[in-house]
């Protein structure tokens, strides 16, 4: 099996979209006019889930006339939210199928249909021409991708001059390991994590200019500490994509984040 492979099979193994709209439908939610608050515990796949999008866009500086790549768009959670709160029009590519059809038809029951799309496609060969963006952006994705070059240098290529890369990783830290499994991987063959100045130093060589760079490992640890006591999953939950070990997979996270085996990070930079 191929890296690739192995990464999409770890994400969604199986088919999705009818067991989540049927959890979506068991929830009492509407089939129509949806808010990223009624699907933020499900659809915003990474640590500190909605706050942290809120948080990135804010630093990225997105407005209605910002045309969006979302690297890595899961079920389309952030997208629709980045839509919803701003009016901004997101393209979102994920390696995992089975997830971009699912954004689709999540999407369709919300407000903001008309202003996402959703497509696969590998990171690392990006499908669009250069300059097609004014905003790059990526949670949780890079941690699944060794080649760090190849992923800012195709975020870079499809950047606007002047565009934005906004992003939100774990990243490693010096001399620690993390316990597995985690959300993004069940060990560490398909598990990339860089340090913050790893990751700044391949950035500047890639030719941005870093505009705001913030340790978010606070908030990540105040986040997994107060979720620790939950006694089940909400009825909405990544446990619906993830299966039953997402549990495990979260504690590990959360735990790795607590006791300083793995930090947050959240920058954005400039393309000169
Ligand atoms: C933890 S989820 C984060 C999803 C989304 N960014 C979010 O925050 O809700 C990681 C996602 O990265 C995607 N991914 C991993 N490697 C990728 C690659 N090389 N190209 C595109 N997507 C990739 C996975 O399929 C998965 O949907």
């Amino acid at each position: 099996m191929s890296q690739q492979e192995k990464v999409e099979n770890h994400y969604a193994g199986r088919s999705l979209v009818e067991a989540v709209l049927a959890a979506v439908d068991a929830a009492g939610l509407p089939k129509t006019g949806l808010k990223s608050t009624d699907l933020a515990p499900l659809d915003q796949f990474h640590a500190r889930g909605l706050a942290a999008t809120r948080d990135l866009a804010a630093l990225a500086g997105i407005d209605a006339s910002t045309r969006v790549l979302d690297v890595g768009s899961g079920i389309g959670g952030p997208a629709r939210h980045l839509a919803e709160s701003t009016g901004c029009h997101v393209v979102g590519v994920d390696l995992t199928a089975e997830y971009c059809r699912l954004a689709t038809v999540l999407s369709q029951r919300t407000t903001v249909a008309d202003k996402v799309s959703f497509q696969p496609a590998n990171a690392l060969d990006l499908p669009f021409k250069n300059g097609s963006f004014d905003v790059a952006w990526t949670q949780h994705v890079a941690m699944n991708i060794g080649d760090r070059p190849k992923l800012y240098g195709e975020m870079f290529r499809v950047l606007k001059s002047g565009g934005r890369i906004a992003f939100y990783d774990a990243v490693a830290i010096d001399g620690q390991t993390p316990t597995f499994p985690v959300p993004w991987a069940r060990d560490a063959s398909t598990s990339f994590l860089w340090t913050a100045e790893a990751t700044r130093a391949v950035l500047e060589k890639t030719g941005f200019r870093i505009r705001a760079w913030r340790d978010v490992s606070e908030e990540g640890r105040q986040s997994f500490a107060a979720r620790a006591g939950a006694s089940g999953p909400p009825p909405l939950g990544l446990h619906l994509l993830m299966g039953p070990d997402f549990k495990t997979m979260a504690a590990n996270f959360g735990r790795n984040v607590i006791e300083g085996r793995v930090g947050l990070l959240m920058a954005v930079g400039e393309k000169a």
